[in-house]
């Protein structure tokens, strides 16, 4: 365990320096001097580094010419050239989280919890995380889960993104689907500046972002489609989102939402290969800046059963869950209004 979670901060110190692209980039033995000059890097903290990758096998060394390599089986799975396969970005969280140690202690100790604002880059990594896990797989295998949505989008229809964060999956459909327009509502100020300066750079024009609590939803009847994605979980008051959302859709209007696959039973959990993870990242964030506000913490590991009772609650009949080969970590629920 510790060797591994070890690992977790050098692989993303290895993304975010730029290492693993460069070691991609050159596909041969260098040594650390050569590694350390290609990348503009420190050749002692290059050389620890590469301790760490040989010895925990993610790099191949040759101890006669001192050599380190990035085998591409490995370079696969780590480089921002094989997004959305990268799994080096998602170890990001760990050091994001890390940073709240001490004021999630507190929490133990004196109950609340920790607000969004405190997760210094958060939007920035959830961004690049959900690009690989949505925005790649959008046009492929999420929009086509509902029946006829890729042609409504087509003919021309209002949507919504809830919980939309820095924007990017909404940003693709209004790229893709000139004819719909696109509203996205997040509550945090950072996530949409960075949205509105990224709409003016790639000059769209059926799209807007507004600072907006998703308990707090005005446009009764207005959106024949609702998407969520990763948002639902972490809410202060995700019922009152949910019946929003219902209120705020037309009579044959849907939602799609994206969240976490796992039980409501711990003890349905048991063999869920990431488990762990999910309840640490739970703890450390998700139903921490629920209770930071008085509200629910529902928990990352809410699960389906409990999903599927509060979509009925709000008054969505009507649920599919379907699973996708490129998501295992989540559900995608298809909630029709009627
Ligand atoms: C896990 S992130 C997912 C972001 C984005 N949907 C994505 O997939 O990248 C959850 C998002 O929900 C937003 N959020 C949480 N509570 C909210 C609330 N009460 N009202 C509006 N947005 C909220 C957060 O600011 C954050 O951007």
């Amino acid at each position: 365990m510790l060797n591994e979670s070890a690992l977790t901060f050098m692989l993303s110190i290895g993304h975010r320096s730029g290492l693993f692209d460069t070691l991609r980039r050159l596909n041969r033995p260098l040594t650390s001097l050569e590694i350390a000059d290609e990348s503009g890097l420190d050749e002692r903290y290059v050389r620890e580094w590469l301790g760490a990758m040989v010895t925990g096998r993610v790099m191949d060394y040759d101890s006669t010419s001192r050599s380190y390599y990035l085998p591409p089986e490995h370079a696969e799975w780590l480089t921002r050239e094989a997004t959305p396969n990268n799994l080096a970005g998602i170890m990001q969280f760990m050091s994001i989280f890390g940073k709240v140690e001490d004021d999630v202690l507190e929490c133990f100790k004196n109950g609340g919890g920790v607000p969004y604002e405190k997760f210094d880059r958060f939007h920035e990594v959830m961004a690049e995380e959900s690009f690989q896990t949505v925005v790649a797989a959008l046009d492929a295998h999420i929009l086509p889960l509902a029946d006829r949505l890729v042609e409504d989008l087509e003919r021309g229809v209002e949507a919504a993104d809830i919980g939309c964060g820095r924007g990017l999956a909404l940003m693709h459909m209004a790229q893709r689907f000139p004819d719909s327009r696109f509203t996205g509502y997040d509550f945090s100020k950072e996530a949409i500046a960075w949205a509105d300066s990224e709409v003016v750079k790639r000059d769209l024009q059926n799209i807007h972002f507004e600072v907006c609590d998703a308990a707090q939803l005005k446009d009764k009847h207005r959106f024949d489609v609702i998407f969520v994605f990763d948002a639902i979980h972490d809410q202060i008051d995700p019922h009152a989102m949910l019946v929003g959302i219902h209120d705020s859709l037309t009579e044959n209007g849907l939602l799609l939402a994206q969240d976490i696959r796992t039980s409501s039973d711990v003890e349905n959990n048991l063999d869920h290969q990431v488990a762990p993870f999910l309840y640490t990242i739970s703890t450390m964030h998700c139903m921490t800046v629920s209770l930071a506000h008085g509200g629910c913490g529902l928990g990352t590991c809410w699960g389906e059963e409990l999903a599927l009772r509060m979509f009925e609650e709000a008054g969505f009949t009507n649920v599919a869950v379907h699973a996708l080969d490129h998501d295992f970590m989540n559900n995608y629920y298809i909630c029709r209004r009627k």
